[in-house]
């Protein structure tokens, strides 16, 4: 489980009394994510998962006044409606959607081996999971007059080519032009939509993709980055998430923020 490293103080809190919904809070990133938020001041963090145990022991130890867990599948949009719904009615509004449920297909999915069952899987999740989220918090944002922040989790591998998992590539570039798309049409409203794009980092959705242990992982990846003397962490990606929802970026919308360590600088 994550610990939180935040030194943020109550004279600075970043979120306060903001409603916030998390997507693949259960884990990684989005676990990260919720403990900032609610260590910098939200009113009320909401995880939509669909692993319920580690879902509903992150809430508990993220403290049940300010974290609260409810099952979503992304990949069905009427799960994805409730999700937003329940939390407007509870709450009274929806501030912030961090978008960052994802996932990766079991096998490597290079173009001539594509296996088009995984490839529907996968964007299920990752491409119509995330439309269908941007989509009710927008429509809950509009309805309630919330000039509110919605995030996307992209990936560096939405900005470049892969020599491998093709169906992940695109599905991640999907991601670009849905926050684009959104942050055009919703501006008018006040409403900022963008995206955060990690590099590779240890996550538990790394580890079982790869097979292999956390260390090896974290050296395969440490070659991705041209920034020497750094590892990325969830809590860093946390971080670039906790400033593109909060007003110091008030300004700020339709970025894709990369925090790649330069990997695709140069678009390489
Ligand atoms: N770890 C990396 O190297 C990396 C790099 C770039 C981008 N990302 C992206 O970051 C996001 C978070 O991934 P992570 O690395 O923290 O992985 P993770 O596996 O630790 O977390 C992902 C969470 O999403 C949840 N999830 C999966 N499918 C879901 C669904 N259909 N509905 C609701 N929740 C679902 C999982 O249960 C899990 O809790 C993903 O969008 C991923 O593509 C990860």
């Amino acid at each position: 489980m994550a610990e939180s490293t935040s030194t943020a103080t109550s004279s600075a809190l970043r979120l306060q009394g903001k409603v916030a919904i998390v997507t693949g809070g259960a884990s990684g990133i989005g676990e990260a994510t919720a403990w900032v938020f609610a260590e910098e001041g939200a009113r009320m963090v909401v995880i939509g998962d669909i692993q319920d145990e580690l879902g509903k022991e992150v809430a508990a130890s993220v403290g049940r006044h300010r974290c609260s867990y409810v099952h979503c599948d992304v990949a069905e949009e009427d799960e994805v409606q409730r999700l937003v719904e329940s939390t407007v009615k509870e709450y009274g509004q929806l501030d912030i959607m961090f978008s960052n449920a994802g996932t990766a297909s079991p096998s490597m999915q290079t173009v001539t081996e594509l296996d088009m069952s995984q490839l529907d899987r996968l964007f299920a999740v990752n491409v119509r999971g995330m439309a269908a989220c941007v989509k009710h918090a927008a429509r809950a944002m509009v309805e309630g007059r919330v000039r509110g922040s919605i995030v996307c989790t992209g990936s560096v591998a939405g900005s470049v080519g892969s020599l491998s998992r093709t169906d992940y590539t695109m599905s991640k570039h999907a991601v670009l032009g849905l926050m684009r798309s959104a942050s055009m049409q919703l501006a008018e409203h006040g409403i900022r939509v963008n995206s955060v794009s990690p590099n590779g980092l240890v996550t538990p959705l790394t580890c079982k993709m790869s097979g292999v242990r956390e260390e090896e992982v974290r050296e395969a990846y440490r070659k991705y980055a041209r920034l020497q003397g750094v590892v990325l962490t969830p809590k860093m990606v946390a971080d670039a998430v906790l400033f593109l929802v909060s007003d110091e970026s008030a300004f700020v919308t339709g970025l894709d923020l990369k925090v790649d360590g330069g990997f695709t600088y140069g678009g390489q």
